[in-house]
């Protein structure tokens, strides 16, 4: 059985990058433990559907798309984009019946940056209005990120986004010899402050024992925000005019798998010289996560019971604090109030 509490609506999870959706192709994809289809009409739109054709449940992602119209593959009932039923085969000639008040319920989408974006509302009515505007992808309109790394990894959403926050596994899991050492663990002081839909690490300097930032001259500082539900980024800053977005969006799939993506953006030119060793790296993180991931799953399928102990898990905590009073809000139709509060956290790493 799929725990509801484990998804939160009313919010935009990250799709798939836009290169993904070809014209004239049917994507099924399930998100929150949603069946959706996905497409682009022939303008060039993106558009998504609840993956059900609403006679007899058949996935549309198995049927046919050809000049903007949705078939079935099992009796060939006809859909426009917007989820409106325009024609049913077998219906002789001279029925009376209109075919257009069926409907297949249309999610809200949104293409930004070459990433596609899919609204989850709490209630399906016809023509949802998003509550809030997709998330802040720090880029300007007609930047496009440079790259986009996707992996799934064997956990639900909190876990995941845990793992995302998680500052103490650093150490342990992505330690190697030209990022950092165990010998040079150090003792952090972080700001943290709320955001609209999170919190945030306030703006600083990076650590000097991460020899990552090293390359990257001329009065670096970063800022990391994490948001609801489950969007991690990374805003670096160098010198008066560059800047570096690496953000990591955790979709959800169902109660055992979410869906990792790297999305990541720079207009320092060393990087393009820099751009294989860039890439490897990157590749080496989320493969790290991947693997402790993999022996987390192992460990969690007995059940344990879990702690959150301390500082080095404070982030953690707030999740879930903000994940229910979220909840709580959409439930009660209420403006929601970010229950974090501006705070100094201090952790070894
Ligand atoms: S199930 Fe889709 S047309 Fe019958
Ligand atoms: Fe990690």
């Amino acid at each position: 059985m799929t725990d509801h509490s484990l998804y939160l609506k009313n919010l935009w999870y990250l799709a798939f990058h836009s290169s993904f959706l070809k014209k004239g192709k049917l994507v099924g994809k399930e998100i929150c433990g949603e069946k959706i289809v996905f497409g682009r009409d022939a303008n060039g739109n993106a558009f998504a559907l609840r993956d059900n054709c609403p006679h007899r449940g058949v996935p549309l992602s198995h049927g046919w798309f050809k000049n903007d119209t949705i078939q079935c593959c099992y009796h060939g009932w006809q859909f426009d984009t917007k989820g409106t039923c325009t024609g049913i085969p077998a219906m002789p000639p001279d029925a009376t019946f209109d075919a257009s008040k069926i409907k297949v319920f249309q999610y809200p989408l949104s293409e930004i940056n070459d990433t596609v974006w899919v609204y989850i509302p709490e209630k399906k009515l016809p023509n949802v209005k998003p509550v809030l505007p997709p998330p802040n992808l720090v880029l300007n309109a007609e930047q496009k990120f440079k790259h986009v790394e996707t992996v799934i990894m064997p956990a639900d959403i909190d876990h995941s986004v845990i793992g995302l926050i998680d500052p103490a596994h650093v150490t342990f899991v992505h330690q190697s010899w030209y990022w950092r050492s165990a010998k040079k663990l150090k003792l952090k002081e972080k700001k943290f402050e709320p955001t609209a839909m999170g919190f945030k690490m306030v703006r600083h300097t990076p650590s000097a024992n991460s020899k990552g930032y090293g390359i990257l001259k001329g009065g670096t500082s970063t800022e990391i925000t994490f948001d609801i539900p489950g969007v991690r980024t990374e805003h670096i800053l160098v010198g008066q005019k560059n800047q570096v977005v690496s953000i990591t969006c955790l979709t959800p799939l169902n109660d055992k798998q979410t869906e990792l993506t790297h999305i990541f953006y720079t207009d320092i030119a060393l990087a393009n010289f820099l751009w294989l060793p860039l890439k490897r790296l990157g590749k080496q993180f989320i493969g790290q996560d991947l693997g402790v991931f993999n022996k987390l799953s192992e460990g969690l399928a007995s059940k344990p019971t879990l702690s959150l102990i301390g500082d080095p898990d404070l982030q953690a905590r707030w999740y879930y604090e903000i994940k229910r009073t979220w909840a709580l809000a959409q439930q009660n139709n209420e403006p929601f109030v970010n229950p974090v509060k501006p705070q100094t956290l201090h952790w070894v790493t």
